[in-house]
């Protein structure tokens, strides 16, 4: 039996880019094709594992380092780990880029108006009144990957043609077989 290699599937963008809906697409069809799956999501991470942090510069750092290091952990069991955090600071991502053995990189590329257009948690509108501070995007900083593996125009995009884009990258790195298992 040849055993599954673990890698790191790391989702960056704004709020409201698509990663959750991505990572969770990726997830069923990773195990549709038998793989051990691990997703770890901003959202649930900060209701647990960084409950204690905020958004400042040094707690987003603090964050991505311990998601980091747990992704890093799973990875080298044989996981395949989808990481989806806003991780808006380019240092930070290469830090666990320089941890982990098979690191993807993929950018969820949507401009900030259409993340806002949608807008599902209604932060956006509160961070445009000022009732938000440092708010990604709007009033806090982004720094897109200089070179992502994958880059996904999640604004233009279907859900399933970046889906369909992210398995063709993954293969072609050869991470995951080609074809699903019948
Ligand atoms: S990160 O910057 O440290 O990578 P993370 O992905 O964990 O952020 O969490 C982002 C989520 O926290 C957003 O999807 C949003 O729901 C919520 N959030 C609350 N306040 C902010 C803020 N000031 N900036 C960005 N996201 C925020």
């Amino acid at each position: 039996m040849s055993e599954q290699v673990g890698f790191v599937v790391w989702m960056t963008g704004l709020s409201g880019s698509g990663k959750t809906t991505l990572g969770i697409m990726l997830e069923a069809a990773l195990r549709a094709r038998g793989l051990r799956v691990e997703r770890l999501d901003g959202d649930t991470v900060r209701q647990g594992l960084s409950r204690d942090l905020g958004f400042s510069k040094a707690d987003r750092d603090r964050n991505i380092e311990r998601v980091g290091f747990v992704a890093k952990l799973l990875a080298r069991n044989g996981v395949a780990v989808i990481c989806c955090f806003i991780s808006p600071y380019r240092a930070a991502r290469d830090q666990v880029r320089a941890e982990v053995e098979h690191f993807v990189e993929v950018y969820c590329d949507a401009p900030v108006e259409a993340c806002a257009a949608r807008d599902t948690k209604g932060l956006y509108a509160r961070a445009f009144a000022g009732e938000l501070a440092d708010f990604t995007g709007v009033n806090d900083p982004y720094e897109p990957p200089l070179c992502p593996e994958v880059t996904l125009r999640t604004a233009v995009e279907t859900p399933d043609e970046s889906l369909q884009r992210l398995l063709a990258a993954l293969s072609e790195h050869g991470l995951i077989p080609v074809e699903a298992r019948g």
